[in-house]
């Protein structure tokens, strides 16, 4: 895991007084902000987007192909041959959840950057199985890490939304709207799998994994990103109940629409089709060719979509494509930081070299980007102060967002006074007493 890695010297810009960036770098990335110096004299200033924090979490359950035989139809050998998967990671306590999940990554991250939460700017929360339908993750991630300085939203492009945050990420730095952005794929897709269906309660796990990317003048970083969607294929990934479509009654819970359908060829023949065409995209726009790729880490939904598209179409030799979704299974939004951590974790990646995140989920939606990878990837010595000091900042957020909790609490509980007076003139108008009767009569 990421755990104990050294976070990376970066130079991380300050934010110039105007806005407006000017694009005008290199033609594959170099966007630059225009600065107006003093005297009305403008400069370019380069502007990059680096992944510099990365950490991972999965719960601690496991649950192999030998325990879903006692529960489904299926068979260890079945479930390896067909998706590469052995086992997976689920949320047996009630208590885990997305966002529990999410911040124990979340804080990995951090740890890495040496960044403390109060200097994000922008959490971006990529997840198909969200706390809530609202409020957004993301908030309760705000409100856990203590960061309180940021925006937070939500991201729903399902298993391609890590790359999709990434992407938005980027776009924030370069604008020079954010120096920190935080971005997490975290799933309980434990809870949505029909554990009954034995075509999909086999493919997928739990687990968050999160990033933090940040500003910096030092080149490379990701350098390009390709989003891309088809609603038509809407229905072939989908979770019909609790939206405004189908709301939540006796009905869709007993027919059992609250659970995830999914037409398994269909996607597999999609996913196949769009994670070549997607890496070819980025790797043009960075000016990469598939033979320079250092590193691929694509979605971990199954090992021969991997082997039909990105060892099969692009001759990308396995040993420089990472694959983890043995130990994990399909964990959507998660599957690929999981696998960075991972990636890094092994020695797999290293300054200087040329990365892709490639993915495809429900949406129909793909996503790609390709990173010129800088950031130094040594191990820190434990520092205990800096842990120390770590923890009583986790705690002291926990204390102000129950210390505002009880704000409100008070604000409910207590009689309004402005209500009060409502009251009064109201019971005086009913009653036909008029103002200042008392003193008149
Ligand atoms: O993040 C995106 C998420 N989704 C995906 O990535 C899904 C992409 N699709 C897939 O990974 C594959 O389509 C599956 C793994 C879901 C299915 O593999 P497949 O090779 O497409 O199998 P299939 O659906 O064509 O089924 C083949 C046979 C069927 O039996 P018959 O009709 O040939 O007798 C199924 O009933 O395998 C049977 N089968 C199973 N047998 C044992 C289906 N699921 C199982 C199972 N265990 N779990």
């Amino acid at each position: 895991m990421a755990d104990g890695t050294k976070p990376p010297d970066r130079p991380v810009n300050n934010r110039p007084a105007n806005n407006g960036p000017a694009n005008n770098g290199p033609a594959n990335n170099g966007p630059a902000r225009q600065e107006l110096q003093r005297g009305g004299e403008a400069v370019y200033r380069p502007r990059y987007a680096h992944i510099v924090g990365w950490g991972s979490y999965v719960p601690e359950k496991v649950i192999t192909n030998h325990d879903l035989e006692q529960i489904v139809d299926t068979n260890d050998e079945w479930i390896r041959s067909r998706t590469g998967i052995a086992e997976r990671h689920v949320a047996a306590d009630p208590k885990e959840t997305s966002v529990t999940l999410a911040v124990a990554a979340a804080r990995k991250a951090l740890e890495v950057a040496d960044v403390p939460a109060g200097k994000i700017d922008l959490i971006v929360c990529a997840t198909t199985t969200p706390e809530y339908a609202f409020p957004a993750t993301a908030c309760l991630i705000q409100d856990a890490l203590g960061a309180d300085n940021a925006g937070a939203f939500d991201l729903s492009a399902a298993c391609s939304g890590f790359v999709y945050g990434l992407a938005m990420a980027r776009g924030q730095i370069l604008a020079g709207d954010a120096e920190y952005v935080l971005v997490i794929g975290t799933e309980t897709l434990s809870r949505i799998v029909d554990w009954t269906d034995r075509g999909t309660c086999i493919l997928f796990g739990d687990g968050a994994g999160a990033v933090l990317v940040a500003a910096s003048e030092v080149p490379g970083g990701i350098l390009a990103v390709d989003l891309g969607s088809d609603g038509s294929g809407g229905n072939t990934l989908i979770l019909p109940a609790g939206g405004s479509a189908l709301p939540t009654s006796l009905e869709t819970v007993s027919s059992g629409m609250h659970y995830l359908k999914m037409d398994g060829k269909a996607v597999f023949r999609f996913a196949t089709r769009v994670m070549a065409a997607s890496t070819r995209k980025v790797l043009t726009r960075a000016g990469y060719t598939p033979e320079e790729v250092d590193l691929v880490v694509p979605h971990q939904a199954n090992l021969r979509i991997i082997q039909n598209s990105v060892l099969n179409q692009l001759k990308i030799p396995e040993e420089k494509v990472f694959i983890n979704l043995e130990k994990y299974g399909n964990t959507s939004t998660a599957s690929i930081p999981i696998a960075l951590c991972e990636a890094i974790a092994a020695g797999k990646l290293r300054t200087g070299h040329k990365v892709v995140f490639v993915g495809f989920g429900a949406g129909l939606t793909w996503a790609a980007c390709a990173i010129d990878w800088r950031t130094p990837i040594d191990k820190a010595e434990a520092d205990w102060w800096k842990n120390t000091r770590r923890q009583a900042t986790y705690s002291a957020a926990a204390a102000r967002s129950m210390w505002r909790r009880a704000v409100r609490w008070v604000y409910d509980v207590l009689p309004d006074p402005e209500a009060k007076g409502q009251d009064a003139r109201r019971d005086r108008e009913e009653t036909g007493v008029q103002e200042g009767a008392d003193e008149e009569g």
